[in-house]
């Protein structure tokens, strides 16, 4: 019997029938399943040496050297600089492009929190573009965004696939825009053979939890040009290069800066080393899995898929499906968690996008009210900013973003699938989609 013929026939377990699974699916922590012997390995090492500081110790083991040219042999860079999160590469890397008052990031709707908080927290305003069907930057809307204020723009590679970014680099060429690329969300991804990271003038990954490799916290930057790399050196660090023996070198007049103490230590780098060196298998067995589903699901009536321009180049966290209404997403999301495509207790792995949180721009209340560390409102009060009095960051700004909040939804797709776990997920999809059909005839 195949999975499907197994459950068609079934009462929705939403109204009383039996439910395909019983089982929860494991977590959406991709790395994470992976850490065994080769992460411990790596970790004694430098535990061993007593050496946890990259610059210098009793014996220090290089293990965030090693990472850094691991990555930039393993995914085609120029420069790698190990940091210690996401979060710190995105506002290193806005700071070493020089943004700050009286200039415009454009970023997009969906994205992470994290992002906007980098734009700010350097003095500069968000100004928000919408995404299209990539779920990613539209490039149409970019163009139109694009004003007299723009410096830069932060690209981002949301649940786990690359957008429009080839179009999106050519509209920054073209306009004279730095491009920030953040891939915390997309490592080992890539779009027609080119790496995620490399479409802008810097790229940043996050090694948190929840990323396709971790660290537990921890991130990385990469770039081309050897000014922007040393820039970030010394911002990531006290403000200042290092000499060869490790000490704090303040001498050079193009690198004095404040900086903002985001080293990766040792343990880390350790452990991202280790993890780098299985995130292709990591993200090739999300990829098959997700895809495998896309597949099998993708003539229900009623469901949309996300458009992914190079399938071979998604790393496979999250599978996003889009349906008519805000009603029918509700609904279906309810009826396949029911049916057990739901994950452990406190998981987000069966959800609708309205439960997705700071990955919205008006779910950010720091920046719907305008929020600031500083008691005088910066950066919103400060005089060069003024043009931007009038933004708003409430719903309502961006329609394809709010519309997708509403009417997307996601099913994360864990590293660990086995094919009786895909096989339930597929025939879930094609039992609730059954009943769907009819529901949503009903609903004509
Ligand atoms: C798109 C995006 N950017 C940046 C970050 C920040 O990374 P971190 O949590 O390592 O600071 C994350 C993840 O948290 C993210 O998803």
């Amino acid at each position: 019997m195949t999975a499907d013929t197994r459950h068609l026939s079934n009462r929705l377990a939403i109204d009383g029938g039996t439910p395909v699974r019983s089982t929860p699916l494991p977590w959406e922590l991709p790395g994470a399943y992976y850490i065994d012997e080769e992460e411990k390995r790596l970790v004694n090492q430098v535990i061993d040496a007593r050496s946890p500081f990259r610059f210098y110790g009793l014996n220090a083991q290089g293990m965030v050297d090693r990472l850094e040219s691991e990555w930039c042999s393993t995914f085609g860079h120029k420069h790698a600089l190990g940091v210690n999160s996401g979060s710190a590469a995105l506002h290193i890397a806005l700071a070493a492009f020089g943004v700050g008052p009286g200039d415009e990031v454009l970023v997009p709707g969906y994205m992470w929190v994290s992002c906007m908080s980098a734009i700010v927290r350097t003095g500069a305003i968000p100004r928000l573009v919408d995404i299209d069907g990539s779920f990613c930057m539209d490039p149409a809307d970019l163009e139109r965004k694009i004003g007299p204020r723009s410096k830069a723009v932060l690209f981002v590679n949301m649940s786990g696939a690359m957008g429009r970014n080839d179009r999106i680099a050519e509209i920054c060429r073209k306009h004279n825009l730095r491009l920030l690329e953040d891939c915390a969300q997309a490592i080992g991804g890539s779009l027609k053979g080119r790496s995620a990271g490399s479409f802008g003038d810097i790229g940043i990954y996050s090694f948190q939890l929840n990323k396709n490799m971790t660290s537990g916290e921890g991130g990385l930057l990469v770039t081309e040009d050897e000014d922007l790399y040393k820039r970030c050196v010394a911002l990531h660090d006290l403000g200042y290069a290092r000499t060869a023996e490790g000490r704090l070198d303040p001498s050079d007049e193009r690198y004095q800066y404040w900086g903002i103490g985001s080293r990766m230590s040792e343990l880390s780098g350790a452990m991202a080393l280790a993890q780098m060196r299985k995130v292709r298998a990591i993200t090739a067995k999300m990829r098959e899995a997700k895809w495998k589903i896309r597949e099998a699901i993708k003539d229900i009536p009623g469901i949309a898929l996300r458009e992914i321009d190079d399938p071979a180049g998604d790393t496979g966290p999250v599978l996003i499906t889009v349906y008519p209404t805000a009603e029918a997403c509700q609904r279906f999301v309810e009826a396949i968690r029911a049916e057990g495509v739901r994950g452990p207790e406190g998981s987000l792995t069966c959800i609708t996008m309205r439960e997705w949180g700071m990955h919205w721009y008006f779910n950010i209340p720091s920046l719907v009210k305008k929020r600031s560390n500083a008691k005088e409102g910066f950066p919103w009060t400060h005089p060069a900013n003024a043009f931007a009095t009038d933004y708003s960051y409430a719903k309502g700004q961006l329609p394809v973003c709010d519309a997708m909040s509403e009417r997307a939804a996601l099913l994360t797709v864990a590293s660990v699938l086995k094919d009786a776990d895909i096989d339930d997920i597929i025939a879930a999809f094609r039992k609730v989609g059954n009943a769907f059909a009819t529901y949503m005839k009903a609903a004509d």
